[in-house]
C-alpha cells in the first residue's frame, strides 16, 4: 500500500527544504560574510568589535548568515556565542536571564534586580572570553534603547569584549533605535538586498542536490520558481516551499520528475 521504491521516488530528504542548515554554508553572501566576521574579528584578540546592524526583508539570509559567522567564532576562534530571538525574549529583564543561561549560569530567580543580573554578566565578561551576541528579530524588543546601552556600557568596562549584532526587517533609518543610542553604539550597518533570480537560482541549485532525487526536477521549474520569487520580494523560504510543494505534487500525482506542470500558478 505505501509502496515507494527508494530509486524512483522524488524527494529524498524534505528537510533540506524546511529547516535551517547551520552547518552548510549559505551560498551568494560572500560579500555579506565577509563584512559581518571582519568586523567581529577583534573579538579573537580580546579587542574591540565593531557592532553590526544587519538588515533585510525576511527570506534573505540574515540569520543564517550571522548564524554561520558565529559558528566558526566558537569553534575556530574560542570567542563564546549567544543567539537570541527578540520574538521570544522581548523584555529587559528576559533578554538579560536568557544571555546569563546561554552563558551557562542557572536561572535566576524572578524578580532579581536588572544591576544584579548586568553584574553577573560583567563578571562573566571579565573571568572568561570574548562574547558575541546577535539580537534577532531586534524590532520586537520592547526595551531596546536601555539594552542597547547596558551592553554597551558592560563592554567598555570588562577585560574580554562584546561585540553586538542586531539583526533587523527595518534598515537603520526606520525606528529601530533612536539617534542617541544609535551614535553612541557606532554601528556597522550591512544591508541584505532581497535575493535575485540568479541568486535564488544558485541556491536552489544547491539545495535541490540534497532534496530530491537527482535528476528529478527539471532543471526549468528551477528558473521558473526563482524567476516568480525575485519578482515577488525575494524570499528564500518562499522559493524552497514552492519547490517542496511542486514535488509533493508530482509525488501525488505519480510522476517520474518534477516538470513546471506541477508548480502552482503564482498570483501577484
Ligand atoms: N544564501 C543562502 N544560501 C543557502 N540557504 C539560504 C541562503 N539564504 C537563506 N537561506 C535559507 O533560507 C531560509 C531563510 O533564511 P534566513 O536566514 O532565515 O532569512 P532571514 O533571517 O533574512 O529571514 C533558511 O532556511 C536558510 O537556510
Ligand atoms: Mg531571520
Amino acid at each position: 500500500m505505501f509502496d515507494d521504491s527508494y530509486g524512483s521516488e522524488i524527494i529524498r530528504a524534505e528537510e533540506y527544504l524546511t529547516a535551517d542548515h547551520p552547518h552548510h554554508p549559505p551560498v551568494e553572501r560572500d560579500a555579506e560574510l565577509h563584512t559581518i566576521r571582519d568586523a567581529l574579528r577583534p573579538l579573537t584578540k580580546r579587542k574591540t568589535p565593531e557592532n553590526l546592524l544587519v538588515y533585510g526583508p525576511p527570506g534573505s539570509g540574515k540569520t543564517t548568515c550571522v548564524n554561520h559567522v558565529f559558528e566558526a567564532l566558537e569553534t575556530e576562534a574560542g570567542v563564546k556565542t549567544v543567539q537570541i530571538n527578540c520574538w521570544q525574549y522581548s523584555t529587559r529583564p528576559a533578554l538579560l536571564t536568557e544571555i546569563l543561561i546561554q552563558l551557562g549560569y542557572p536561572a535566576p530567580r524572578k524578580g532579581k534586580p536588572v544591576d544584579e543580573r548586568l553584574g553577573k554578566l560583567r563578571e562573566w565578561l571579565d573571568r572568561n572570553r570574548s562574547v558575541a551576541i546577535a539580537l534577532d528579530e531586534f524590532d520586537q524588543l520592547e526595551d531596546k534603547a536601555a539594552i542597547v546601552y547596558d551592553l554597551h556600557m558592560l563592554s567598555q568596562q570588562t577585560e574580554n569584549k562584546l561585540g553586538l549584532v542586531l539583526i533587523s526587517n527595518i534598515p537603520p533609518d526606520g525606528f529601530v533605535l533612536d539617534e542617541r543610542s544609535w551614535s553612541r553604539l557606532n554601528c556597522r550597518a550591512v544591508e541584505f538586498k532581497p535575493y535575485t533570480a540568479e541568486e535564488l537560482l544558485a541556491i536552489l541549485k544547491d539545495r535541490v542536490e540534497q532534496a530530491f532525487r537527482p535528476g528529478a526536477v527539471q532543471p526549468e521549474v528551477l528558473e521558473l520558481v526563482a524567476d516568480s520569487v525575485a519578482d515577488n520580494g525575494g524570499d528564500c523560504r518562499d522559493a524552497f516551499e514552492r519547490l517542496l510543494q511542486a514535488g509533493r505534487r508530482a509525488t501525488r500525482e505519480g510522476a517520474r520528475e518534477v516538470t513546471p506542470q506541477f508548480l502552482e500558478e503564482i498570483d501577484g
